[in-house]
């Protein structure tokens, strides 16, 4: 009785999990962090264009400077840099086939 009280719940927890819902605007999944997102990121490039490419937060970080160092992306502040670090490691960690015209 037990392990199929434990199967339900695992498999409700996949469930949610793999439930993801999306940003109209930009294509995106919604998550925390999709605010600094959209006020840092999708200015210069809109939708999900940013996320062709995927990778874990060593990867994001890397692409935060060169953004900054490159292509005029401002100082961040440590909080808004967590979050975006921590949105885009968790979403899109792995190189996904995604379109831009998605
Ligand atoms: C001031 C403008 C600007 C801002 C703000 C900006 N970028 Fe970019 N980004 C660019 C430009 C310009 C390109 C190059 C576009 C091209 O190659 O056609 C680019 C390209 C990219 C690429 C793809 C190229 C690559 O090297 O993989 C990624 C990923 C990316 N930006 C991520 C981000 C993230 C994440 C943020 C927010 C933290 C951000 N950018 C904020 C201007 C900006």
């Amino acid at each position: 009785m037990k392990k199929i009280a434990l199967l339900i719940s695992m498999v409700c927890f996949v469930l949610t999990l793999s439930a993801k819902e999306y940003d109209v605007v930009t294509g995106l999944v919604i998550d925390e962090g999709i605010d600094d997102i959209k006020e840092h990121c999708n200015v210069c490039h809109p939708g999900r264009f940013i996320v062709v490419n995927g990778g874990g937060e060593k990867f994001w970080k890397y692409k935060i400077k060169v953004m900054q160092k490159g292509f005029g992306l401002w100082e961040l502040d440590k909080e808004t840099k967590k979050r975006i670090l921590h949105y885009l490691s968790t979403n899109y960690a792995k190189k996904r086939h995604v379109g831009v015209e998605e």
